[in-house]
């Protein structure tokens, strides 16, 4: 007879993380030639659209979609007269196209895309975004996709001020009861250092110290509205401070399957070069208010 001692003890299963919240980002250099006037490549839109479908069918309310205004976003908000406090209307109305030519390239694919007017949804007070998720949740409920852009949202004072998409990329933190991930996908492998032709990236980065990526940050060209790099980092630090956990990393429209993006960093494909934001340890997202622009 087997004494207790000798039984073999059951196994714990390794608990394992709760599945993120995905906010996908997809950069307007993707899918535009930003030096363009109102540029955008709809071969690229479908390719990139059939990833999203692919993620979006096999997580039915798990994640929402972030797109870039890439030269038709830019192009509106390039000159801007400071004397009219509407003036940011213009993008308003630019990123409703491009909310409008990704969904119907998710419709196609038989998927449940809104596309989300953020003013509609959000204002600015004492600079941050205080968000009303109403309409995203129900839209989550039954499966569905937000679609949201950049847009111009009203501040305290009424005027309408310029909110980049990297920016939206947090709206939702306030409301996130688990843990939220943002993954900005764009045209560079992340942060690199040496400049345009480097071949490393800077694969973690503090929210709190990002001198060592803000001295690796080139200029952009004068078509850039939002800061390039340099306005990702500043959105996706304060994210990360307030508990999301953040990754830059290159769009590729030949890509197969994304859902590693769902999973654990270490069970990544294997030297997928990219960016991480994060804090040490995950922070309360309802404990770091901050004024965000
Ligand atoms: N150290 C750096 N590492 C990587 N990219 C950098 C660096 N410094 C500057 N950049 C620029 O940042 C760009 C990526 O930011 P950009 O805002 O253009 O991307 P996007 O999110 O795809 O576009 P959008 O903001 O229009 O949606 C790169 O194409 C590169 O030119
Ligand atoms: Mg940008």
């Amino acid at each position: 007879m087997t004494s207790s001692a000798q039984r073999a003890v059951p196994r714990r299963p390794t608990p394992q993380p709760p599945t993120p919240f995905l906010i996908l980002k997809i950069g307007g250099s993707l899918v535009s030639d930003k030096a363009a006037s109102d540029n955008i490549d709809h071969a690229a839109v479908a390719a990139y659209a059939r990833q999203v479908a692919d993620l979006a069918r096999s997580r039915p309310g798990r994640m929402a979609l972030v797109v870039g205004g890439g030269s038709i976003g830019h192009g509106a908000v390039r000159e801007l007269d400071p004397c009219d406090p509407f003036a940011a209307l213009v993008l308003t109305r630019a990123t409703f196209d491009v909310k409008w030519i990704w969904t119907r390239e998710l419709r196609r694919l038989g998927i449940r895309a809104l596309p989300l007017q953020l003013a509609a949804a959000c204002v600015l007070s004492r600079g941050r975004p205080v968000f009303a998720d109403t309409a995203v949740t129900r839209l989550l409920e039954v499966g569905g996709l937000p679609v949201l852009s950049g847009d111009s949202l009203l501040d305290d004072s009424g005027r309408l001020q310029v909110f980049g998409s990297d920016w939206v990329t947090g709206v939702m933190l306030q409301h996130s009861a688990g843990p939220l991930r943002i993954a900005a996908l764009t045209d560079v492998p992340g942060v690199l250092r040496g400049g345009p032709s480097g071949a490393e990236t800077i694969a973690d980065l503090s929210p709190d110290d990002l001198g060592i990526a803000r001295r690796h940050l080139w200029d952009s060209g004068a078509w850039e509205t939002s800061g390039a790099m340099g306005g990702k980092l500043d959105a996706l630090a304060t994210w990360a401070r307030q508990g999301a956990e953040c990754f830059i990393l290159r769009g590729d429209p030949d890509a197969g399957d994304l859902d590693f993006l769902f999973r654990p960093r270490d069970e990544w494909p294997a030297g997928l070069p990219h960016t991480r934001i994060a804090p040490a340890q995950a922070a309360d997202p309802a404990a770091a208010p901050q004024e965000i622009r």
